[in-house]
């Protein structure tokens, strides 16, 4: 999604905000801007890549200043044009402003406006934001910013500068991250950590409704109607190395064989193999609400749901408890029934997911408990539960999602257990399920291990355009997320369903070739699944199976196996998932494509 760099300082800031971009670049975007105080206002914009907007600033003049702002845009309001691009100006005072969010009644202002003479050159809602400090400002940026905010309803994070104020920067939230890294005798601020942390490991983080004025030396917070608020400055808990591709091509690659370190530290603490006890610090204080839960809904969107839907077959399973997962999308506009006694879980990895944050909202103003399993910390869906827990895998930098998934299902397995141990589950089943999960990250490792082989494999199909995901139990929703990861990146048609549906009308697509994975490891539906995948072979489809290790039988039936180790099967999706996630990797790479760019996708999705 959009992201903001802006800087003030002693620095040229020029080659700072591009650097910052770069770092922002994961989040998805389709054009950049950036503005430079310098004796005046300069601007420069373009369509396409960061590396674009540097060419065309190669040849321009003015941008030497030390203060100044940057952004790039993915389009809601408005084509893809150099005019929609952020930042928008106003030639009145010389303000230039950068907007990650909506502006809700941005056509009312922007009629209003115009009415006062404001001649508007974009489609975006952003220019309205410009119009309105210029048309409210009267000397004082920081005023201006803080009566604009006051008309303005929808989200934002902004950054705003004026020529008439050449050593201030206003920045302001209102439910789009943006955090301020505090310097030496310089101020970097961002919507993204990975923009400050090369300057700075000190940052404080705006609560909805902050404005903060920075001069070259201090900051000083408000809310909008100016009244005084304190900031708490922290360390930020993000290393260079975490954001950097080290010798890996891509993020995702990185991100996937990070998946054995990144599962350590998930669990790490969390887990009382001795005592059958599942540790989560951050669920005490609901203890008692938890035990006596009657229902628990989880929501979330894309590859967040698909680890919800293995969370909820869990938690019915292990805890034997009502569990439910809905798109957030849908949940919050359905009028939900909830009970007494309902907990209702968003799942996230930036914890700005708009539909997510809506859902939860929505399930708590009706009187559920809400719960988070996030990765961001601080982020805005995290601040809005009542508990929770963070998944601790790390930045992920990867569009597709691939380490944030495996850390949210061993979240929600653990929180599966949490239940099931307050319920009916023995300390003994407990513990045996704990030390089961102690050994997925080395069971990723081995899986890891026969990348070159799923390469072969993944290489013989790629020039098909139409697959299928198909598997059973737990391991459906595994299916579905190896379905999104191959469509995301590779830009292949894949359709990822429960294997037994298949026979209810896809199966008139498979034709000669067709590749079908199917998820047949070891479990209790391994037999239906042998069935189905004679289905597909009788109607000339090719089967790719990830099968349990040690199992010879299936190769007789299947044209290509990927082999995971064996582990007790709700546990299975964690290990399933890994070679699909590879195989969409190398389709992706096969066919030419920014793995780490793909079309159209934003890292968070800040939208409904
Ligand atoms: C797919 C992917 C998306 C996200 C979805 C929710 O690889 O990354 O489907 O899972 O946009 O995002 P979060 O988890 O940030 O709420």
């Amino acid at each position: 999604m959009c992201g903001i760099v802006a800087y003030i300082g002693q620095r040229p800031a020029k080659p700072l905000l591009l650097e910052g971009l770069k770092r922002l670049e994961y989040r998805g975007y389709d054009s950049a801007g950036i503005a430079v105080i310098n004796g005046k206002l300069n601007v420069a914009r373009s369509v396409g890549r960061v590396s674009m907007l540097e060419e065309k600033l190669e040849g321009l003049k003015g941008f030497e200043g030390s203060l100044g702002l940057c952004h790039t845009r993915w389009a809601t309001h408005g084509a893809v044009t150099e005019h929609n691009a952020h930042p928008h100006r106003d030639d009145r005072h010389g303000i230039a402003v950068v907007h990650n969010g909506i502006i809700e009644n941005y056509a009312a202002l922007k009629t209003w406006l115009q009415e006062r003479g404001h001649v508007f050159s974009s489609q975006t809602d952003t220019e309205v934001i410009a119009m309105l400090v210029s048309e409210l400002y009267e000397g004082d940026l920081e005023k201006a910013v803080q009566a604009a905010l006051r008309e303005v309803t929808g989200a934002y994070a902004i950054a705003v500068v004026c020529e008439k104020e050449p050593d201030v920067l206003v920045v302001a939230r209102k439910g789009s991250p943006l955090l301020v890294g505090v310097g030496n005798g310089e101020f970097i601020v961002a919507s993204d950590a990975a923009a400050i942390i090369s300057h700075t490991q000190q940052a404080f983080m705006l609560d909805d409704y902050n404005v903060v004025k920075l001069t070259r030396t201090e900051f000083k917070t408000t809310d909008i109607h100016n009244t005084p608020v304190t900031p708490k400055v922290q360390q930020l808990e993000l290393d260079l190395e975490q954001i950097e591709l080290g010798s890996y091509p891509h993020f995702m690659l990185k991100e996937i064989f990070e998946q054995p370190k990144s599962l350590r530290a998930c669990m790490s603490g969390r887990m009382d193999t001795r005592e059958g006890r599942v540790v989560l610090g951050g669920l005490n204080t609901f203890a008692k609400e938890l035990t006596r839960a009657r229902r628990v809904i989880l929501t979330a969107q894309g590859t967040a749901l698909h680890a919800a839907m293995i969370g909820r077959y869990l938690i019915e399973d292990l805890a034997k408890l009502p569990a439910q997962t809905e798109y957030a999308s849908e949940f919050r506009y359905r009028n939900p029934v909830i009970e007494e006694g309902t907990v209702v879980v968003a799942v996230s990895q930036s914890g700005e997911t708009a539909d997510t944050l809506a859902a939860l909202m929505e399930a708590k103003e009706r009187g559920a408990l809400a719960l988070g399993v996030i990765n961001v910390v601080g982020s805005s869906i995290a601040r809005e539960t009542d508990a929770g827990v963070y998944l601790r895998v790390g930045p992920e930098i990867g569009v597709a999602s691939t380490k944030a998934f495996t850390g949210q299902v061993a979240v929600a397995s653990l929180i599966g257990l949490f239940l099931a141990r307050r319920r009916m589950m023995s300390a003994g089943d407990c513990a045996d399920y704990l030390r089961a999960m102690e050994t997925i990250p080395e069971k990723i490792e081995k899986i890891l291990e026969q990348a070159p082989k799923i390469k072969r494999i993944t290489e013989k199909y790629v020039e098909r355009e139409n697959w299928l995901f198909l598997g059973r139990g737990y391991n459906y929703p595994t299916a579905l997320e190896g379905a999104l990861k191959l469509k995301e990146i590779s830009y292949i048609h894949a359709e990822g369903m429960p294997a037994a549906e298949m026979k209810h009308g896809p199966i008139a697509l498979i034709n000669e070739g067709m590749p079908a994975v199917f998820i047949a490891n070891k479990g209790r539906q391994y037999e239906k699944v042998m069935s189905n995948i004679q289905e597909v072979r009788s109607r000339g489809g090719h089967v790719i199976a990830v099968a349990t290790e040690g199992d010879e039988h299936i190769a007789k039936y299947v044209q290509d196996v990927m082999y995971i180790p064996d582990i007790p099967e709700p546990l299975s999706p964690m290990l399933a998932v890994v070679p699909l996630q590879l195989m969409a990797y190398y389709a992706a790479v096969a066919r030419g494509h920014d793995v780490d760019k793909p079309r159209n996708l934003a890292k968070s999705v800040t939208v409904e």
